[in-house]
C-alpha cells in the first residue's frame, strides 16, 4: 500500500498502520529500489513482519508496490520520502526491530560524504527508534562506504558492529545481482543498538481542521498597497544541535494577484533537511479592512517549522512594505 506524507500521523502507531497484525515485529527498509528484498526476506519468517519501505524514487515506489501486492504481502507500506524525515517524524521511539539498508548510494566523490545516509546522526536517530536488541543491517559492495559506516556507527556511541553473514535476500536485490555479475562481493554488518538516545521528532502536524490553527497573521496594509513587481526573497535558519530539529530555507518565488477577490497568493519553496515542500500562502482582504496572511490548504502541506516560517517571511515582506501586524498565529 502506498502512503503519502499526509497519510501518516506524527508520530504514527503500528497498531493504526497494521490493524490486523499489530503484534508482529516491524521492519523498515531504506532505499528499497525495485523492491526485490522484502518478498524474499519476509518468506524467511513464519509470519511476515510488518514492513515499512521508504524510497525517494517514485518509479521504484510503483515497481516495489506491485511486487509486494503480487507476493500477497498485505501488512506492507511503501512511501516516497527521504528516510531521515520518515524515521524522525513518523516512527515512534523503540518501535522497529530492524532497519535494512541494501546497497545505499555510496556518494564516492571527495567532498560528497555529507550526502551519505549512514552518518553518526542517522545512527543516533535509528538507535532511538529501534527496540531493545534492534539493529541496522547494512549490505554494500562499496569498500570505502563500508569502512565509513562502521566508523560513523562507532562515533555515534550507540551502536555495536556485529560482522555476520547477510540475509540471503540481501544478495538477491537488483544491485546485489548487478555487482555480483561484475565479479564484486558484498560486505555485511549488523549494527546493534546499545542505547536509545532521545532524538525528538514532533515538529510536523497535519494541516489543521480548525482554521484558527492554520499558520497565519492579520495585518493592516498601507492604503496604496498594490505591488507591481516582486523580487525573490530567501530566509534561512541553521540546524540546531546534532540530534535536534533540522534548519529550514524558505524561498518566496513569486506573487500572483487574485482576479476574483481582494488579494494575492505567494508561492514559496520550503526546504528542511531532505524534505522539500512547495506551498501557497494567501494574502486576502477581510471585511474589516485588514488582510489575512494564511497558509493555503492547496497541495496538502504538512505543517513544519519551515512552513510556519514561510508565513512569517511573507508577513515580514509585507511589513517591509509598510503593513502593521495586529496578530501573529505562526
Ligand atoms: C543503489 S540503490 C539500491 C537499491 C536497492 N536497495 C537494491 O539493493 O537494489 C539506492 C537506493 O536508495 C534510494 N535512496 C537514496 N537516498 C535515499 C533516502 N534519503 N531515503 C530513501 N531512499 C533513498 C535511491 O533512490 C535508490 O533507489
Amino acid at each position: 500500500m502506498i502512503y503519502q506524507l499526509g497519510d501518516f500521523h506524527f508520530p504514527d502507531d503500528p497498531a493504526r498502520l497494521y490493524p490486523h497484525t499489530p503484534e508482529r515485529p516491524w521492519v523498515l527498509e531504506v532505499g528499497f529500489g525495485d523492491g526485490h528484498f522484502w518478498p524474499h526476506y519476509a518468506r524467511t519468517f513464519a509470519e511476515a513482519p510488518n514492513y515499512l519501505g521508504v524510497e525517494i524514487s517514485g518509479v521504484s515506489l510503483l515497481k516495489a508496490n506491485r511486487r509486494l501486492r503480487d507476493a500477497g504481502l498485505e501488512n506492507a507500506i511503501v512511501t516516497k520520502l527521504p528516510a531521515d524525515v520518515l524515521v524522525r517524524e513518523v516512527v515512534p521511539p523503540r518501535s522497529l526491530t530492524e532497519i535494512v539498508v541494501n546497497f545505499p548510494d555510496p556518494w564516492p566523490k571527495p567532498g560528497h560524504t555529507e550526502h551519505r545516509l549512514l552518518r553518526a546522526p542517522f545512527f543516533r536517530l535509528a538507535a532511538s527508534r529501534l527496540r531493545d536488541g534492534g539493529a541496522v543491517l547494512l549490505t554494500t559492495d562499496h569498500d570505502e562506504y563500508f569502512e565509513f559506516a562502521c566508523a560513523e556507527a562507532e562515533a555515534s556511541g550507540v551502536m555495536r558492529a556485529e560482522h555476520v553473514a547477510p540475509p540471503a535476500a540481501a544478495l538477491e536485490t537488483k544491485y546485489a545481482r548487478k555487482w555480483r555479475d561484475l565479479g564484486l562481493s558484498a560486505h555485511h554488518v549488523r549494527f546493534v543498538a546499545t542505547a536509545h538516545p532521545s532524538v525528538p521528532g514532533g515538529t510536523f502536524t497535519p494541516y489543521p481542521e480548525n482554521e484558527t490553527d492554520v499558520p497565519h497573521a492579520i495585518l493592516k496594509l498601507p492604503a496604496a498597497f498594490a505591488p507591481t513587481d516582486f523580487d525573490k526573497r530567501t530566509a534561512h535558519a541553521p540546524v540546531r544541535g546534532l540530534d535536534s530539529t533540522p534548519g529550514w530555507t524558505v524561498v518566496l518565488l513569486d506573487l500572483y494577484a487574485s482576479l476574483r477577490r481582494d488579494g494575492w497568493v505567494v508561492q514559496a519553496h520550503v526546504v528542511e533537511a531532505e524534505l522539500t515542500q512547495e506551498v501557497l500562502i494567501g494574502v486576502t482582504g477581510r471585511e474589516d479592512g485588514t488582510h489575512l496572511v494564511r497558509l493555503a490548504r492547496f497541495g496538502g502541506p504538512i505543517i513544519t517549522p519551515g512552513v510556519k516560517a514561510a508565513v512569517g517571511v511573507v508577513t515580514a515582506w509585507l511589513e517591509d512594505g509598510g503593513a502593521q501586524v495586529t496578530h501573529r498565529g505562526y
